[in-house]
Formats: C-alpha cells, sequence, structure tokens
C-alpha cells in the first residue's frame, strides 16, 4: 500500500484532517413503515471530511438512516440538504452520481465473479459507453475503459488485495470479502461514504485491518464517512462525532467523549443486550 509520509493522525482528533462545512444536513426526519416507526424527528448533519458514527442497538434505524441517505428509503417527513441544497425524491442511482457510495450490512457482491470484476461494477454508474456507443466511437469507449481499469487497479493496491484480485469473490474469508466491498465502494471515487456495520463477525485482526483502511480512506482521499459499527472500541477511537439512536429516536449526538457520558446512552446501552 502507498506509505503516508505524514505520521498517522491520531483517531478522532481532527489532526492534519481539516473538518469542512456541513455537506449533509437532515432536517426533523420521520420515516415509518406501515405502522412501525423506524426514525422518529431526527435531526443532525455530517460535515466534509469527517468520520460521523452512528451508533445505537439493533432496529434502532441505524441501517434506515443511511438508506435515507442515500435515496433507497424515502422520509414521510422532514427535510434533506446535500450540498446546500434541498433534495427532492432521489433514487439510489442519483446518490451514486452525486458522489454517494455505500457498503451493506449483510455483503452484497457477485460470489461467483472475481474480485476484480466485482470492483470494476462499482464503476458501472460512471461509464458513459454503451455497446451502441462503442460501436461509433470505438477510440473513446477503449480510453473509457483504460481509465476505470486504472482507477480498479490503484483500488486494489490501495486494499492490499492484489494477490486474489482473479479469485471468485465467494471463495475468500468473511473479513476480506468485507474489504473487497468496500472496494466496490470506493471504486467510485466517492465524495461520502456510508458503511452500515463494516467490521460485524470479523475477528480481531480484520477489525483492525478495517479500521486502518477507513482511516486511510479518510486522511488520504479526505472522503467523508457515516459509518455504523456496534464496536464501540473502535467508535470512539475513530469517531470525529457520535449519534446515537434509540427506538427511532436521536438520544444523544456529539464527540466520542460527550456521547459516552450521556446518560440516555448509557441507559439505553445498559437496559439491552448485543
Ligand atoms: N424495509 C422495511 N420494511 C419494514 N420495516 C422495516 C424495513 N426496514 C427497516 N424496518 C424496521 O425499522 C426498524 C429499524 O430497522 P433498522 O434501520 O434496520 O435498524 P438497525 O439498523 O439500527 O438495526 C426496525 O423495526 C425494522 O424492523
Ligand atoms: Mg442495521
Amino acid at each position: 500500500m502507498m506509505m503516508n509520509d505524514m505520521p498517522q493522525q491520531a483517531a478522532g482528533q481532527a489532526g492534519g484532517r481539516r473538518i469542512g462545512d456541513v455537506i449533509l444536513d437532515l432536517q426533523g426526519i420521520s420515516l415509518s413503515f406501515g405502522g412501525v416507526k423506524a426514525l422518529t424527528n431526527i435531526s443532525f448533519d455530517v460535515r466534509e471530511h469527517e468520520i460521523r458514527s452512528i451508533i445505537g442497538p439493533n432496529g434502532a434505524g441505524k441501517s434506515s438512516m443511511l438508506n435515507v441517505m442515500n435515496g433507497v428509503y424515502h422520509p414521510q417527513e422532514g427535510k434533506i440538504l446535500f450540498r446546500g441544497e434541498q433534495r427532492q425524491k432521489m433514487e439510489p442511482h442519483m446518490a451514486a452520481k452525486q458522489g454517494i457510495a455505500r457498503t451493506f450490512q449483510n455483503i452484497a457482491l457477485f460470489k461467483g465473479m472475481s474480485v476484480l470484476d466485482n470492483i470494476m461494477t462499482g464503476r458501472n454508474l460512471k461509464m458513459r459507453c454503451n455497446l451502441f456507443h462503442h460501436a461509433l466511437f470505438w477510440g473513446a469507449a477503449q480510453r473509457e475503459e483504460i481509465e476505470h481499469r486504472r482507477k480498479v487497479e490503484e483500488v486494489i493496491d490501495f486494499l492490499e488485495i492484489q494477490s486474489i484480485r482473479k479469485t471468485p469473490v465467494g471463495r475468500l474469508p468473511y473479513g476480506l470479502q468485507k474489504r473487497v466491498e468496500l472496494g466496490r465502494a470506493l471504486a467510485a471515487d466517492p465524495s461520502l461514504l456510508l458503511l452500515d456495520e463494516p467490521m460485524a463477525g470479523m475477528n480481531v485482526e480484520e477489525k483492525q485491518d478495517m479500521c486502518r483502511f477507513i482511516l486511510d480512506v479518510n486522511d488520504q482521499f479526505g472522503t467523508t464517512i457515516v459509518l455504523i459499527e456496534h464496536d464501540m472500541g473502535v467508535v470512539m477511537d475513530i469517531s470525529d462525532r457520535v449519534v446515537v439512536l434509540d427506538y427511532g429516536k436521536k438520544i444523544g449526538d456529539g464527540p466520542p467523549d460527550e456521547v459516552k457520558n450521556n446518560p440516555d446512552v448509557i441507559a439505553a446501552y445498559l437496559g439491552t443486550a448485543h
């Protein structure tokens, strides 16, 4: 992997990174599925270049929140501003075009396809050239193909998975599959990366690797990251700010130290087992 000239920033502190303006502003978001209220009047924002974590017990509404952010779910109430503009009804492919990429709580990869091809699918939305276009503008299509390959190879190098680039994803251990999924998201060159439990089910070593890659993405590319994670050690270590959900309501929001000492947060965590 490319070595960083600069010493690794102290996690959780803005360090060399400059936290920027608000890029995603969620105001009074409510979302229900039939009778189930998944989110109730949630407001918080995400600043450019920060690592913003969402925590909370199972069923708290964390994944739903991510689905609201990238346009998979449309809340019944509330406003979403992305880079200052109020978002109208948005579809997931539009999120991708705006530079929002995500990974899923349950791995969503093509198991029979190679690592390389799976990561290449992350470029799909960037591909202008269809078959017709290919036939007419062969040269342009070729140049585009080369550019996509270059980006994918860059991601493969960054994630240190050169040795498995031709391996079908289904044959890889779980931790590496999660890394490939991160690779697919990175291939889209996102400015905002949404990660839904990227370390769930991993052993300690796999978690450490994933943590390092998340910090490196944030540090080297300046990518803003929204992270859902259950491992409190990890969350408190790498987040700039943390929002806490419980039963679809926001019960805490702030820097790790503040959230850790919030009585409502402590009560929510003592009251549930996970
Ligand atoms: N597509 C859906 N249809 C119906 N209910 C849903 C759907 N997605 C989430 N929910 C419900 O919304 C609540 C929050 O779920 P979720 O966002 O997955 O929580 P978390 O990720 O914090 O565990 C749960 O009660 C869940 O059953
Ligand atoms: Mg979830």
